[in-house]
Formats: structure tokens, C-alpha cells, sequence
């Protein structure tokens, strides 16, 4: 394999074997425990490694597949990870199977260090908006919630006390990359009712029992905090005590409910409305 400068890559490593030791170190992120252990998760795909490459993520090892030998946006890739001192290892598809449990994977795939940003360093000023997410047990809903963020220009998520693990690859693949752009931040339910303390911007709790129409609460002209309940059991009574006001989202139908990330993102484009409008507005 060449570099993008031309030359050789020489810390590529040809592996076939599920026996390989940086392999089976690798299947091993597929268990938080280990993901723990090693504070490392699985990207999945090309564009997701060069979007967190040009994030400034830290990339341990690029996986591919032979398939992507002499395609020179995965030399691009690998001689990146080289360069940042990772590991590059070409492996057959049944290893690459094996890694991320799929019959057909991607043609690439990045082991990546984990990344949370301290609480404290949580600061929200002007008119940004944050999400906190009480007990999100849902891996799906966690990683559409920070694709959902990304997109409304939310500026990170905390989550706060026994949550789903942000890094796990299901999560992942739900955020469509956007784990890489969006900061999260996670604490004890008494870290966020010590941080909420100093927090002078609105917090907006969203409840089913909540007294106020979403639509009608100015979120706009400081800074806000979307709070959103378990997918359970909604806002327990002390982070529902912690908020300025507890939001309804109107409901026709018989469902009781909306689907956290559902409601996450109706609340996001709502708070988010004036900072996303077009000009030309209605025609
Ligand atoms: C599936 S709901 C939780 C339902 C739970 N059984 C309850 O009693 O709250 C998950 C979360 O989505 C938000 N949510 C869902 N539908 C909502 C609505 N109509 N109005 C406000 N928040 C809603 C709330 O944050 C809620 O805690």
C-alpha cells in the first residue's frame, strides 16, 4: 500500500486470523467492559474514520478489508493513522465479519479512544442549547437523539445517571457519525442537580403531565436545557424540581407517548426555530 505522499506504508499488518491477538482485542469492544477497560470503541465505514480523523479524534487502529487495497482514499487513511501513531491492519473478510458481527461489513473500520467532555466544562452562554437525557437505556434512541442534536445545532448532551453507553457500536451507527461532533458530557443524578445550581440560562423539562405547551415557552435569548425522561418511567420528581418549567407536547391519537428521540427532536427544532429559520420565511 502507498501513502498519500507516494511512498510505503510499512506498519501495515496482514492478518487472517481470528486468532490474532489485535483481533480478538478489537471483537472485544463489542462488550462495554471491555470498551471500558481499553476506553475505546468501533467506527464503522470510511466516511465516519475520516470525518473523526479531521475531528481530531485519536485513532488507535484502521482495520480493512484487502478489498480496499489501491483505493486512495483508504491509503489516505491508513498513512493518517500511521502518521498519528495507530495501527493499520489489512485483514480478510471474514475477519472483518468477525469484528463487527455483519455479514456484509464496511470496507473499513477505526478503533477510536473514547471521549467525554468534563461537566464542568459545560458552559452554556448566548442562545445555545443542550440536552440532558435522564437514564437513556436505548442505544437506538441515544444515538438518533446525538445525530438528532448534530443537526439542529445543539451544542452537546449530558446524560445523566446509569445511562446506555454512548460508545457502544449500536450507538454509534444510530449517530451516523455525528458521536464525533457532538460533545457529550454524563454524571450522577447529584452531579447535574450540583451543576444545574450554577445553570442561570432556562431548564425546560419535558413531561407528560407538564402544565405549559412546548410552542409557547421563549427558549430563544439565553442559553437552554432540554431535559428529556427515561423511556420508562419520564422525569423523576427531582429533576423535574430542578426545572423552570415542565413542557407538553400536544397528542391526538391513542398513544400515550412519544418516542423519546421523537420528542427530543420536535423539542430541539422548536428551541432551535429561530436560530435554523430560512431567510425568505413563509411564501
Ligand atoms: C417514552 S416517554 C416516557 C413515557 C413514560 N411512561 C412517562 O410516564 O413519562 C420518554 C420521554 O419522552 C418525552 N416525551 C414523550 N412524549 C412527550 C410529550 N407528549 N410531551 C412531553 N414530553 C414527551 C419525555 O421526556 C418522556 O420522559
Amino acid at each position: 500500500m502507498s501513502t498519500e505522499g507516494g511512498g510505503r506504508v510499512g506498519q501495515v499488518r496482514e492478518v487472517t486470523s481470528l486468532a490474532n491477538p489485535l483481533v480478538k482485542d478489537i471483537k472485544a469492544l463489542a462488550l462495554k467492559k471491555f470498551r471500558d477497560q481499553q476506553n475505546a470503541f468501533l467506527a464503522e465505514g470510511l466516511k465516519l474514520v475520516i470525518d473523526a480523523l479531521d475531528l481530531g479524534w485519536t485513532i488507535r487502529t484502521l482495520v480493512f478489508a484487502k478489498s480496499g487495497l489501491g483505493n486512495p482514499a483508504v491509503e489516505r487513511a491508513a498513512a493518517r493513522t500511521v502518521a498519528a501513531g495507530g495501527t493499520v491492519l489489512e485483514v480478510t473478510e471474514k475477519v472483518l465479519s468477525a469484528i463487527t458481527r455483519r455479514d456484509n461489513p464496511q470496507m473499513v473500520v477505526g478503533v477510536f479512544e473514547q471521549r467525554y467532555l468534563p461537566l464542568k466544562a459545560v458552559r452554556p452562554a448566548g442562545e445555545d442549547v443542550w440536552i440532558g437525557l435522564d437514564r437513556v437505556r436505548d442505544p437506538g434512541n441515544l444515538g438518533t437523539v446525538i445525530r438528532t442534536a448534530d443537526a439542529a445545532g445543539a451544542k452537546g448532551v449530558i446524560l445523566i445517571g446509569d445511562t446506555t453507553d454512548p460508545f457502544a457500536t449500536e450507538t454509534v451507527r444510530a449517530t451516523m457519525g455525528s458521536i464525533f461532533a457532538v460533545p457529550v458530557a454524563r454524571t450522577s443524578l447529584e452531579g447535574f442537580l450540583d451543576w444545574r445550581k450554577g445553570f442561570s440560562g432556562l431548564v425546560a423539562g419535558t413531561h407528560l403531565k407538564g402544565a405549559v405547551d412546548y410552542r409557547t415557552v421563549r427558549y430563544s435569548g439565553r442559553p437552554a436545557l432540554l431535559l428529556m425522561g427515561n423511556e420508562q418511567q419520564g422525569l423523576p420528581e427531582a429533576l423535574a424540581a430542578a426545572c423552570d418549567v415542565l413542557v407538553r407536547i400536544p397528542q391526538a391519537g391513542r398513544a400515550d407517548s412519544l418516542n423519546l428521540a421523537v420528542a427530543t427532536g420536535v423539542m430541539l427544532f422548536e428551541a432551535r426555530r429561530a436560530a435554523l429559520s430560512l431567510p425568505g420565511g413563509a411564501a
